[in-house]
């Protein structure tokens, strides 16, 4: 048996549809339930199901032989495990994002306070940088930050834009392009090889014949 640890959230949907068409009975986990542990029919795959954040952390410890989580996440965790595939969708782009008169000068500012739930993304992205920066980890409605003045600009995911549009505000730089990733504890790969190159040719398979 392998275990999967899927996240919960925006990647849920299209990762059961990803691990249906490679063969899997999710049936189960497409019925409304609290349940976070799941067995498909034939007892092959044990699915778990987890907040994003720890998708990376149950991998790395062997809890869970193969993950779901998104490109953010690993970035953000970097945690010790095999990137396998890119899935492909849960497309977003990591942005700075502020007001629009801030478009010119925050960057030249001398000190900038950067709210985000991406710590080690922002601090990765101005390490480079001649600036000082405060980042503060916030857990969710990041944007609340510069609407209320905790912060000058926000590191966040956007997908749609309408929750910056509908707050007014905008992009001011672009980090880099996100979407859900398969990943695979190290030690899993070598033991239990056969089911999961399975699936992750099953996975492959399905991913050439959407670019077809
Ligand atoms: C994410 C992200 C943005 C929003 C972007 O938050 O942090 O707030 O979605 O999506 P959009 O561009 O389609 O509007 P999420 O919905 O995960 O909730 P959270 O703020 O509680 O983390």
């Amino acid at each position: 048996m392998i275990t999967i640890a899927l996240s919960k959230g925006r990647l849920f949907e299209d990762s059961i549809r990803i691990l249906t068409d490679a063969g899997l009975d999710c049936s189960e986990l497409e019925q409304p339930s609290r349940k976070l542990i799941f067995y498909t029919p034939d007892n092959r795959v044990r699915l778990v199901l987890v907040k994003p954040s720890d998708v990376p952390t149950y991998v790395e410890y062997g809890i869970a032989d193969a993950g779901i989580v998104g490109k953010d996440m690993l970035m953000e965790e970097g945690r010790s495990l095999y990137e396998m595939l890119d899935l492909k969708y849960g497309w977003c782009r990591m942005v700075v994002a502020g007001f629009p008169e801030k478009k010119d000068t925050w960057i030249t500012r001398a000190h900038t306070r950067v709210a985000t739930k991406y710590p080690n993304i922002a601090t990765n992205y101005f390490a480079n940088r001649d600036k000082t920066v405060e980042i503060i980890k916030l857990n969710g409605s990041v944007e609340l930050a510069p609407l209320t003045g905790l912060s000058d600009v926000i590191i966040d995911i956007v997908e749609s834009g309408r929750t910056l549009k509908e707050n007014g505000l905008v992009v001011l730089d672009e980090i880099c392009s996100i979407s859900a990733r398969l990943v695979v504890n190290r030690i899993s790969l070598k033991t239990k090889n056969s089911e999961i190159k399975g699936l992750i040719d099953n996975i492959q398979r399905i991913l050439e014949d959407g670019e077809k």
